[in-house]
């Protein structure tokens, strides 16, 4: 998730206008920050790693000339956080410069491709095939027009995008290209701007035109002209005249980052299905020649690794050990030797836990494998191989859409495995496949059915004193996650267990009225689940079941029930069935008037810098 922005303006430099822009979407990434501006038949270009007052007090980013411009704010997806990997990115004859927000999954094709027509890629980046691409075009067919050349280029992408390209060729003109990210026009009497959000040119102007997936549009001091990818049909739209302050723009329109960032999981699940396939056999070859594997974590991700070791056990036949990273050095850091495994699992890359496990286990000859959010962080640095889950950057201190997107790539790398060891049917693996790729659609249908549900079980239980999570089989690892989350922002005690566990001494809590939530997926765990609804009820617990439509069984238990579509495969449940739990988990914060956002004595990663 990168921020992009340009401009054309009547008069004036186009830089600093960029650069107060990218400021504003420094939120979206902040690896590295780059500007292009056209002046007097010259292209400028000016960008390296860091934030963008670091780049800036190096490079001044305002002193760049000319009246059109763009500019990227990155967050790293493919290639580390260089200098050559910022954006924009420009063609073997420097005529014209890229930027892009997205993924392109098809770019290693494109690339070997456009390399044997003789074009020369100077980064590692997805996006430089889009410039190489545009400028192959005009090279076969001089008589096309720019965005003509643009819109071809796009057709070959697979995978999202929104960019926006300069041409020394027609050096009056952006061309953008929306698919899948997002991108947005903004106009006023002096200037015509694109952006990936609002909040960049909200003090500019609030009038904005939407552009959808799959078009193309050509800015000019004249205007925009909207075509369709598909058909090059002209599409005619007004601009709309934006109300938000800045801080909602921020937002979107969203009353607090947790919940905007809930409600992004479809599309950031999304993103974890473009995955370069390379990395996830490089990870499934090392998992399978490992003697013992340890999943190595804390909070949030210390979930995904438990729910990760129900998934290599069932799918791959791996047995694995999910490990709290506080404890690894004192519980294996002695036994831990060359041939064991850790796959060290961290949004962040930086909290220091995960970094001191993965030091001990590197110190003695171990192999360390990395799943982090942040392309550049330490793990990646000290890991031998790593993949990104490529979620985007997480403002809210409870970790929502990067739990889900850690579950979808751990799930992928179990499947690879099992795939490896023949350990699953071609049948099953293409059942698995279709379901991980329904699962945005999946996610998006309980976001926006039961959403009002749970604001309503939130209400009738804000003054609770305490509350369980409870779930079998995989399920223990949503119900940890459930708890974590109503704790942390919601301020509320909360306990979580295996439910066979409630019998061996929690249940002594349970009185009449006490909340207890069930994560009751319809797999094996789910008969002797209904024997463990049963105890609670007949204590007079009141069951908040979280259930797969159409339930009875457990609809006639539940005091209250959320419901998630059914079919969803008992290793993928997690990433379904943790969503009422983090809208839960909202609405009782937000019932109980606390700040989602800003739990009291939490920051969002314990980073080693
Ligand atoms: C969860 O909502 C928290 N933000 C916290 O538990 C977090 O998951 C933990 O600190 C680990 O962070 P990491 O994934 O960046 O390593």
């Amino acid at each position: 998730m990168c921020g992009i922005f340009g401009c054309i303006l009547k008069d004036g430099n186009a830089a600093p206008v960029i650069h107060a822009a990218l400021k504003r979407l420094e939120y979206r990434g902040y690896d590295s920050v780059g500007e292009a501006a056209i002046h007097d038949g010259k292209l400028y270009i000016k960008k390296d790693r860091g934030m963008i007052d670091e780049v800036h007090s190096v490079l001044n980013l305002d002193d760049l000339p000319g009246t059109i411009g763009i500019g990227h704010t990155r967050w790293a997806t493919h290639g580390a956080p260089l200098e050559v990997n910022a954006h924009p990115h420009v063609d073997c004859s420097r005529q014209m410069a890229v930027v892009h927000n997205g993924i392109i999954e098809n770019f290693s094709e494109l690339k070997l491709e456009l390399e044997n027509r003789g074009h020369i890629f100077e980064s590692k980046t997805d996006t430089e095939v889009i410039v190489h691409l545009i400028e192959e075009n005009l090279k076969s067919n001089p008589s096309l027009s720019f965005a003509d050349a643009v819109l071809e280029a796009i057709k070959r992408l697979d995978g999202s995008y929104a960019i926006a390209v300069i041409s020394l060729a027609e050096p009056n003109k952006i061309v953008c290209a929306r698919h899948e990210s997002p991108l947005v026009i903004g106009i006023n009497e002096n200037a015509i701007y694109f952006a990936s959000d609002i909040p960049a040119f909200l003090p500019l102007t609030n009038k904005a035109v939407l552009i959808d997936d799959g078009e193309l549009v050509t800015l000019s001091l004249e205007g925009f002209e909207i075509k369709k990818i598909r058909d090059s049909s002209v599409v005619v739209r007004k601009p709309k005249l934006i109300d938000w302050t800045p801080e909602m723009a921020v937002k979107q329109g969203y009353p607090h980052f947790m919940l905007k960032e809930i409600f992004e999981q479809p599309s950031t699940l999304r993103n974890t299905l473009r995955l370069q396939e390379h990395y996830l056999d490089l990870m499934a070859t090392f998992l399978d020649r490992a003697r013992e594997v340890f999943l190595v974590a804390c909070g949030t991700s210390y979930h995904a690794c438990l729910a990760a070791s129900y998934m290599f056990s069932k799918l791959a036949f791996l047995a694995t050990y999910p490990v709290i990273a506080s404890e690894f050095v004192e519980q294996h850091g002695k036994s831990v030797n060359i041939d064991s495994t850790i796959m060290a699992v961290s949004q962040s890359g930086e909290t220091a836990d995960t970094l001191a496990s993965v030091n001990c286990a590197r110190q003695r000859a171990a192999t360390v494998l990395g799943l982090t959010n942040v392309i550049g962080s330490t793990l990646t640095r000290v890991s031998r191989v790593y993949v990104g889950q490529q979620s985007g950057p997480e403002i809210g201190v409870a970790a929502t859409k990067t739990f889900t997107a850690q579950l979808s790539v751990l799930a992928q790398m179990a499947l690879r495995l099992a795939k490896k060891r023949g350990k699953v049917s071609q049948d099953e693996m293409d059942f698995l496949a279709e379901k991980l790729e329904k699962l945005p659609e999946t996610v998006n249908a309980i976001i926006q059915t039961q959403e009002e549900k749970v604001k309503q079980v939130a209400k009738k239980h804000k003054d609770a004193k305490t509350f369980f999570f409870l779930g079998r089989g995989i399920s223990t690892a949503t119900a940890y996650e459930g708890r974590l989350k109503l704790m942390e922002i919601a301020y509320v005690p909360a306990i979580a267990f295996p439910a066979g566990e409630s019998k061996h001494g929690p249940i002594s809590l349970v009185e009449p009225g006490f909340p207890v939530v069930f994560v009751c997926p319809k797999d094996e765990t789910h008969k002797t689940l209904i024997g463990n609804i049963m105890e609670m009820k007949a204590r007079g617990a009141s069951i908040i079941a979280v259930i797969e439509e159409g339930d009875e069984e457990i609809k006639q238990l539940a005091d209250d029930y959320i419901e998630v579509p059914r079919g969803i495969p008992e290793v993928l449940s997690p990433i379904t069935f943790v969503v009422p739990l983090q809208l839960l988990a909202y609405y009782m914060a937000v019932e109980r008037g606390y700040s989602p956002d800003t739990p009291r004595n939490l920051a969002k990663s314990v980073t080693v810098k």
